[in-house]
């Protein structure tokens, strides 16, 4: 998402990805579409059902697991998973009868293929496995990084291919299967997964599921530790540690409004529940869209319900994404810039339309960044439709696929009417449900569903999804509370003038947010004196601490003591509690603008094992990059 994925990128290993696959036999379809981030070969056997039954070892980090998998209709010859660093123990036709399989050599990015013979018949494989301790997919996380103290926690995040690293599967979101589970955690903990889920701990740790809705394995998901539930509305309710389930409650009291306003808007939620569970601050991504239970960070606990849009976003993939989803990571966009559409459309319903035209502003502004920084080095990465082939899939994730995408749904809003766009996304919905969807396949909708030839050139549609850079035609939001907080920045960069109490006191977070984008490379003097009035280097609102530090840190000059402490030991803190990679990259990149690269490495040390491998793997590129 962020205009510092730069970095990254350009010193992504180029490696190369599973073997080519032999020309699918079937009409194009494009379920059958090679997956260039999957071993699975479709064509030949495919997965239809999961029954996963797991024991969960706190003690060794490890899962131990049988996955049996069912297959689809005329299965037959091998049957391909994508795993990786998983101990195979066993595999058997799901009757005990051994079956005999072979694990490929080990990619870097991908991991290894796991093959199985089938013999004339079989419509189930069971596969016994244990995962690896160092499994990426899972945060393993000592009790002394939750919030109550009770006991370990964990959780996974498959997104984008790393369900592989604690599940043997065919590891595309192009290919769907519903799933049953049991997990065994140790008694007193509460086990939850991406189904239907327990709201009340057993007796004996043990816990069953079933997500009787198709999805991708992408959205597999599993997390457990001491938690409680408390309900928000009738199909709503958040999941949290026992002290901070009530404040949790409280801050996603609109989850209902929000589930209404959705529905309204593209049609019924069809996976029965919605709920959310607030993981412990190591979590590497604000949030993660897992079918009836989304995952989210703390860092969105702002205590004024100022950062729920995100809740907006995650529900809002329960349509874009999890029901109608992107066939293969190149096609990214359709999940997220369709969410981000929606997520300010839900925001609007709910909070009128004075508040979402700021979020929408401040995805122009970081989608007017991204693109001008990567038109210089990679303007191919500012296409809609992607070339991930080779590629960690995680590259994708840029303000490209969300702001850009978002723009281009916001012009075609623009261009014909919400009356008829919205009447297309419903339907676009409706008929694509549990399907998947790719770019050329939206295209060739909008041309049969929506768009007039003159509609479809005066948009620019080939331009926006195909071309690098931002067309000219880009709408731009207008927010006159925007307006006035650019005229409170020019006053402070100009003369060192601080907004007034009365007027700060009307700005929400996003007003704040902007007014400290706006004062970027401000004299150092001057941000003390805004420290001192408004006390930022204590802000409790991550967004906002994490951009305070942003500006700050980048500043070369020393910052003058008793300050310096103070900010020194707040970001210490931050970056050692928080793992939000959101935040982590621009706070970091400004240590080493600002030539604080020995202080960065230093807290870097103490910090890195307790952020999640998503997290790490960027970090180390950024810190050992500058080296
Ligand atoms: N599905 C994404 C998170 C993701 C994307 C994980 C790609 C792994 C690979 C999720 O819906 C998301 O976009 N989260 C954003 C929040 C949002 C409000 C833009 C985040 O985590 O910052
Ligand atoms: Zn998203």
């Amino acid at each position: 998402m962020k205009r510092l994925f730069i970095l990254l990128l350009a010193t992504a290993l180029a490696c190369s990805g599973p073997a080519p696959k032999t020309q699918d036999p079937l009409p194009m379809s494009s379920e059958k579409k090679n997956d260039p981030h999957s071993f699975a070969q479709t064509e030949i056997a495919q997965v239809v059902h999961l029954d996963w039954d797991a024991l969960i070892d706190f003690e060794q980090k490890v899962i131990d697991a049988t996955a049996t998998w069912t297959l689809s209709e005329g299965s037959s010859g091998e049957v391909i998973f994508d795993t990786y660093d998983l101990d195979i123990i066993d595999v058997t036709d799901g009757n005990g009868k051994p079956r005999t399989y072979t694990v490929g050599e080990k990619n870097a990015l991908f991991g290894s293929p796991l093959i199985i013979q089938l013999a004339e018949g079989d419509k189930k494989v069971a596969i016994s496995y244990r995962t690896s301790p160092d499994a990426k997919a899972l945060q393993w996380t000592d009790t002394e990084q939750t919030a109550d103290k009770l006991g370990p926690f964990l959780y996974t995040q498959s997104q984008a291919i790393l369900a592989r690293t604690w599940v043997p599967c065919q590891d595309g979101p192009g290919i769907r299967f519903t799933y049953d589970a049991t997990v065994q955690v140790p008694p007193g903990m509460l086990a939850l997964m991406s189904a239907s889920n327990p709201s009340e701990v057993s007796n004996d740790g043990a816990y069953t599921y079933s997500m009787p809705q198709p999805i991708p394995s992408y959205l597999l998901a599993l997390s457990a530790g001491h938690l409680a539930f408390k309900e928000v509305g009738a199909r709503t309710g958040v999941y949290a540690e026992p002290s901070m389930v009530d404040t949790c409650a409280w801050e996603f009291a609109d989850m209902e409004a929000m589930m209404v306003a959705a529905e309204e808007l593209y049609g019924p939620y069809e996976w029965g529940r919605y709920d959310l569970i607030v993981l412990p601050p190591s979590f590497p991504f604000g949030g993660m869209e897992n079918p009836r239970l989304t995952f989210a960070t703390p860092t969105i606990l702002a205590g004024d319900r100022s950062l729920v849009a995100l809740v907006a976003h995650e529900l809002a993939h329960s349509w874009s994404g999890n029901l109608v989803t992107n066939s293969v990571w190149d096609d990214f966009w359709l999940n997220e810039g369709f969410t981000v559409y929606f997520e300010m459309r839900i925001m609007e319903a709910v909070y009128g339309r004075e508040y979402s035209e700021m979020l929408a502003l401040l995805s122009h502004t970081e989608l007017l960044n991204t693109v001008e920084e990567f038109m210089e080095s990679m303007p191919d990465d500012t296409r809609l439709k992607l070339d991930l082939k080779g590629r960690n899939p995680d590259d994708g994730v840029t303000a490209i696929p969300y702001d850009k995408g978002y723009h281009f749904l916001r012009l075609m809003e623009e261009t014909i009417g919400r009356e008829r766009f919205d009447a297309f996304l419903k339907n676009y919905f409706q008929a694509n449900r549990f399907k998947v969807m790719d770019t050329e396949r939206f295209v060739a909708l909008l041309k049969t569903d929506l768009l007039t030839e003159e509609e479809y050139s005066s948009i620019g549609v080939d331009n926006w999804i195909y071309a690098p850079g931002l067309p000219a035609n880009v709408p731009v939001p207008n927010s006159d509370r925007f307006e006035k907080v650019d005229g409170y920045a020019l006053a402070f960069l100009n003369e060192t003038k601080l907004p007034e109490n009365e007027v700060t006191e009307t700005w929400s977070t996003h007003e704040w947010l902007r007014f400290l984008r706006r004062i970027k490379g401000a004299d150092v003097n001057a941000l003390a004196q805004l420290d001192a009035a408004y006390s930022l280097t204590q802000s409790g609102n991550a967004e906002l601490a994490a951009q305070w530090f942003e500006n700050t840190l980048s500043e070369k000059e020393a910052y003058r003591a008793p300050y310096d402490m103070d900010l020194e030991a707040s970001v210490t803190d931050f970056l050692t509690r928080v793992g939000r990679r959101k935040f982590l990259m621009p706070i970091y990149s400004a240590l080493l603008e600002g030539d604080k690269l020995e202080w960065a490495q230093s807290i870097y040390e103490k910090a890195r094992p307790g952020y999640h491998a998503v997290s790490r793997e960027s970090l180390d590129e950024l810190l050992l990059a500058s080296d």
